[in-house]
Formats: C-alpha cells, sequence, structure tokens
C-alpha cells in the first residue's frame, strides 16, 4: 500500500472493510498541511475505489483529531496566493466519495479541524473532545465550511456563538447541538466507531451510497425537489438485485445475501 508521511491507513473490522485513516502529526496536533490534505485525498479515493471496503473511518488522536489548518504553513500567505493556488480548494474532494465517511474524534476538532468532521458523515466523538472554530482570534475567518456547514448542523445561533466568539464547546455539549452523533468514553470511541461502520457494511454497499446520496440531497436543494430526488432514487432502487434480494430475504425470514447489483 501506498506510504504515507502525514496519515496512517490500516484495514479493520472483522470481515476486513473498514478504511482507517488516522491522521499523524502529532506534534503539530495533526494541523492540517498542504501534504497532509494530499495524502488524505488521495486515501479516501483509494478507499472508495476498494470493492472490499464498505465504510472510511477518519480519526486523530486522543490529543487532537486535528487543530485546524497549519498556522505556521499559510502564516505569509497572501490574497493574490491563495486566489491562484486555489487554497485548500482540494479539502472539498472528500465530498466526492460515494462510501460513508465516519469522523471519530477525540481531543481538539478547531478550525479546519471541525470543518473536516463537517465534511464526514456521521460525528462520534469521545467525551474529552472540543470543537471550535477560533479562526476570529488569529485575525481570519473559517475557510473550509464553518460558517456554511455549522449553521446546517446546529443552527444560526449557535453557530454564530461558536464562529464570532471563538469558543469551544465540549463533546456533551456538541451532542445536544446536533454536530455530534454520539458521545463515549475515550478509550471506546474507535471500537464504536468500527461497529458502526460494520452495521453499515452489512448492508448493500450499492443502496448505502444511494441512501448517502439522497441525504445530501437534503443540504443542496429544495424540500419539493429533495422530495423528487428520493422518490426516482427509491423507485430506482426496485431495478437493482439487491432489494429483490432484501426483500425476498425479509419474507423467506432469512439474512439476505447482498452482492452490490
Ligand atoms: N497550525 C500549526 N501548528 C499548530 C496548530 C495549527 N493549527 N495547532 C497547534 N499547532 C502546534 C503548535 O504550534 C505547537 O507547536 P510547537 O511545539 O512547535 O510550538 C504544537 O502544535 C502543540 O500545540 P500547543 O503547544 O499550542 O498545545 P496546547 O495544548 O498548549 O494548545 C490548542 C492546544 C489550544 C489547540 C492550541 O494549539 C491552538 O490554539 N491551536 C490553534 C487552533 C486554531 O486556531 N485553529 C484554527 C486554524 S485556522 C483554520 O483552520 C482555517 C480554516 O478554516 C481552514
Amino acid at each position: 500500500s501506498a506510504q504515507y508521511e502525514n496519515i496512517k491507513i490500516d484495514v479493520v473490522g472483522a470481515k476486513k472493510n473498514v478504511g482507517l485513516i488516522s491522521l499523524n502529526r502529532p506534534k503539530a496536533l495533526n494541523a492540517l498541511c498542504k501534504d497532509l490534505f494530499v495524502e488524505l485525498g488521495k486515501a479516501v479515493k483509494d478507499f472508495d475505489a476498494d470493492d472490499k471496503i464498505a465504510t472510511i473511518i477518519i480519526t486523530g488522536n486522543e490529543k487532537a483529531f486535528a487543530a485546524g489548518a497549519d498556522i505556521k504553513e499559510m502564516q505569509n500567505n497572501t490574497y493574490s496566493s491563495n486566489v491562484k493556488a486555489g487554497f485548500l480548494q482540494e479539502w472539498e474532494d472528500i465530498s466526492n466519495c460515494g462510501k460513508p465517511i465516519i469522523a471519530a474524534v477525540n481531543g481538539f476538532a478547531l478550525g479546519g479541524g471541525c470543518e473536516l468532521a463537517m465534511l464526514c458523515d456521521i460525528i462520534y466523538a469521545g467525551e474529552k473532545a472540543k470543537f471550535g472554530q477560533p479562526e476570529i482570534n488569529i485575525g481570519t475567518i473559517p475557510g473550509a465550511g464553518g460558517t456554511q456547514r455549522l449553521p446546517r448542523y446546529v443552527g444560526k445561533s449557535k453557530a454564530m456563538e461558536i464562529v464570532l466568539s471563538g469558543n469551544f464547546v465540549d463533546a456533551h455539549e456538541a451532542e445536544k447541538m446536533g454536530l455530534v452523533s454520539k458521545v463515549f468514553p475515550v478509550e471506546k470511541l474507535l471500537e464504536e466507531t468500527i461497529k458502526l461502520a460494520e452495521r453499515i457494511g452489512t448492508h448493500s454497499p450499492l443502496v448505502v451510497k444511494l441512501a448517502k446520496q439522497a441525504v445530501n440531497q437534503a443540504y443542496e436543494t429544495t424540500l419539493k425537489s429533495g422530495l423528487q430526488y428520493e422518490k426516482s432514487s427509491f423507485y430506482g432502487t426496485f431495478a437493482t438485485e439487491d432489494r429483490k434480494e432484501g426483500m425476498t430475504a425479509f419474507v423467506e425470514k432469512r439474512a439476505p445475501n447482498f452482492k452490490n447489483n
């Protein structure tokens, strides 16, 4: 497998169908430098293309998921260098992944770290996790979704409070406001995240992909066209072998044997 400097990759789970990506710049609290993001993008793309992988997990370490974009690296950027290089544009590549991505967040998820978690489909957190958009403290604003995705998770008042104050919210607050779907003891987080990934991996990968696309439509369009999209995709599942197998197995009182078709 590919050699990475800033991340580690692994295949985990009883069926070896979960792709695990661990951010690995512990000395910089996993600050998201350009090289790290290039590697992360490649790892996600490779797992997405690998038929043996059902679900992808992105995690950090106990101290930090990621403490943001790399401040030292961008310190001397200029407006024109940002425009010319399309600074941070490669981050959106992660949202092209068809397979579910779960963020398992222990420690700090700040700035770009919080934005990376929000680029994932589900966020699980360890109870010592801390979320925030502290860009305002260093004279800038979120640049990878913090002003757009965060309000969709938590609503305007809380998003404004987080973005304008730079204050951190802990895991339980983050769960209460809907940013995080579950909180676990620190040492249980990865195990529980793998369990969820494996559970998703028992379903038809084809239909999981359609379900992910349909939920994402809710953030892209009006209710009416979102519902139309959903209906077409729901009808479309009736053209798949896996839909037939799923319903047949239910009626025959046996486990389904999905073929990704
Ligand atoms: N970029 C670069 N280096 C970082 C970093 C970052 N975002 N966050 C931490 N580090 C480095 C520190 O510079 C330090 O390095 P040295 O040992 O070489 O000095 C090392 O990681 C350890 O950090 P601290 O000594 O600061 O650790 P701490 O436990 O005292 O504090 C912290 C932890 C509160 C998270 C603090 O590190 C911090 O405030 N980090 C910056 C958080 C931040 O502002 N993030 C937003 C970045 S901007 C952004 O992300 C833009 C965007 O929207 C895309």
